[in-house]
């Protein structure tokens, strides 16, 4: 696949994962990103998983034909893009592998080879390939400290590492906003800070074309895409919206949330519920931090919350969640402890505001209950 005339496409497909860094779903795959650019000297762009070294190369072959490759740019280490690295340079030893001072500590010391063929790069330096001249911007945290891009003033590409990727392998036709959100959120929604700090350096350069390590090759129009880089990296709800997730052991957590569901679609309330037990509970993070309000419903469960309701709630707390309007249903048979503990969670988040009507049921949903719901839903919609 051609980028522009002088960069191709050289990633591969896994439809073989099961779990992206073992542990976010991606049923429609993964893929790894490569690209070759070919100028007076040649350069490719990152390796690909382990699993894939062989059609990699292969396709880096038939792009060189007979010629070899000068530089091997390593802009992350993360080993779903440099675990080649070792059969590339076996064979082709030539080759220089550019990257930063933490590139090669961290090659050292996942591979156990230090490579001695290297070039090593600093902030804004720049490779000169003959037509393509190359700049190093680091970008530290997004999603590892070495991670570095490169734009290339050429052909105005920026190669983005991990940013501005999705779930998902490019033979797979889908929209890239909600499986870059889960991407993002999960990867690095920890990172806002360090992401708009990569946003204020890479501001005043003309981009036509973001190639990232995993997910389609972005062109034409790019506001959408920076646009939502911008709302995650700020922590600012993309619409109006309530995510409702909640933990039932017997059904009456769920049923108190299912009719707060109902009470906030009669009032025109976009609003999204979740089932932390059964369901992906990456989807229903990300979707914390899509809409402006959350709800949370949990069963008390040894004086605690219900396991999958910690598990949420320090994915979200763990991702710097804030910005949020918030409330909370709690059941309790004998001591309902919940809405205490779910509080103290979000206790260190920044700027949540706490809904006034907040719901306790205690084992089974009463009347008195479904007017509490009622008065929340209608504090929800305003
Ligand atoms: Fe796609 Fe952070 O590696």
């Amino acid at each position: 696949m051609e980028i522009t005339e002088d960069i191709q496409y050289v990633g591969v497909n896994d439809h073989q994962i099961d779990l992206f860094e073992s542990q976010y779903k991606v049923p429609d795959g993964m893929a790894y990103n490569s690209y070759v650019i070919l100028d007076e000297k040649t350069a490719v762009m990152d390796t690909v998983d382990v699993h894939f070294t062989k059609e990699w190369l292969s396709n880096i072959a038939s792009v060189l034909k007979d010629r070899k490759p000068d530089y091997l740019i390593v802009q992350h280490m993360e080993p779903d893009h440099s675990a080649s690295i070792a059969a590339f340079m076996e064979k082709y030893p030539e080759t220089a592998i550019v990257g930063n001072a933490k590139t090669f500590d961290m090659l050292c010391n996942f591979y156990g080879h230090c490579y001695t063929n290297t070039v090593t790069v600093k902030e804004k330096d720049t490779l000169n390939l003959g037509k393509h001249i190359l700049h190093f911007v680091f970008a530290p945290m997004v999603h590892w400290p070495e991670v570095m891009m490169t734009y290339d003033e050429t052909d105005k590409v920026l190669f983005s590492a991990d940013a501005f990727g999705k779930f998902g392998a490019n033979d797979v036709e889908e929209p890239w906003l909600d499986e870059a959100r889960r991407y993002y959120i999960g990867i690095v929604g920890k990172y806002g800070m360090q992401v708009m700090n990569l946003f204020k350096k890479i501001g005043g350069i003309e981009i036509k074309t973001i190639c990232s390590l995993h997910g389609p090759v972005l062109s034409g129009d790019l506001t959408p895409y920076l646009n939502a880089y911008t709302k995650w990296a700020s922590y600012t709800p993309e619409e109006d919206g309530v995510v409702i997730a909640y933990t039932s052991v017997y059904g009456h957590t769920r049923e108190a949330a299912n009719l707060l569901a109902e009470e906030l679609t009669a009032r025109d309330v976009k609003t999204e519920v979740y089932d932390l037990a059964r369901c992906d509970i990456h989807q229903a993070v990300a979707a914390a931090y899509k809409y402006s309000k959350v709800v949370f419903a949990s069963t008390t469960y040894n004086a605690d919350i219900f396991p999958p309701m910690r598990f949420y709630m320090e994915n979200l707390t763990e991702r710097n969640f804030q910005n949020r309007t918030v409330a909370f249903i709690q059941n309790g048979s004998w001591a309902p402890m919940a809405e205490k503990v779910m509080r103290g969670i979000l206790e260190k988040s920044k700027n949540l505001t706490y809904c006034e009507h907040n719901v306790t049921v205690k084992s089974a949903v009463t009347e008195a209950n479904k007017e509490e719901i009622k008065a929340l839903a209608e504090e929800l919609s305003k």
